[in-house]
């Protein structure tokens, strides 16, 4: 968690800001740490990258995802809180979820119906 933590790598690190990662920031990429190190560093993290580029990929091509709205029609700003253990996932938020078109609910029901 430190290493992740890193003021001199990561500027504000505990603001959710995904652009850190793209130019012209391009702080390092934490995500590696997670396959471990040296010679017991993970065989497996080209498959396990390529396999979350794929399942993220066809998420954003078929939905939209967006903040959830209260009842006065405005937008509710998710908590940031997480959760601590050996991951650290977010804690439950609610959201907005729609496909982006006809087009895509067709393929959404045919990947849920084989
Ligand atoms: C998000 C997915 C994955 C994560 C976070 C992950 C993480 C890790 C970590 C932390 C280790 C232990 C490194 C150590 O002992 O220091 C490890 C070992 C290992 N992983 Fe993964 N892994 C993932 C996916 C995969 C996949 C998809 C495969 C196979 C296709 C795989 C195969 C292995 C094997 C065989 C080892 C043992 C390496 C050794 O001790 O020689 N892993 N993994």
């Amino acid at each position: 968690m430190a290493a992740m933590h890193d003021e001199t790598v990561y500027k504000d690190p505990d603001a959710f800001w995904p652009e850190r990662f793209l130019p012209p920031e391009n702080a390092q990429d934490s995500s590696r740490f997670a396959f471990g190190f040296g010679r017991r560093v993970c065989p497996g993290e080209g498959v396990a990258q390529a396999t979350l580029l794929c399942m993220v990929v066809r998420v954003l091509a078929v939905f939209n995802i967006a903040k959830a709205r209260d009842e006065y029609g405005k937008d509710v700003e998710p908590a940031l809180l997480w959760s601590s253990g050996l991951t650290s996932p977010p804690h439950q938020f609610k959201c907005k979820i729609v496909t982006r078109s006809p087009e895509a609910m067709k393929l959404v029901e045919e990947a849920r119906d084989g």
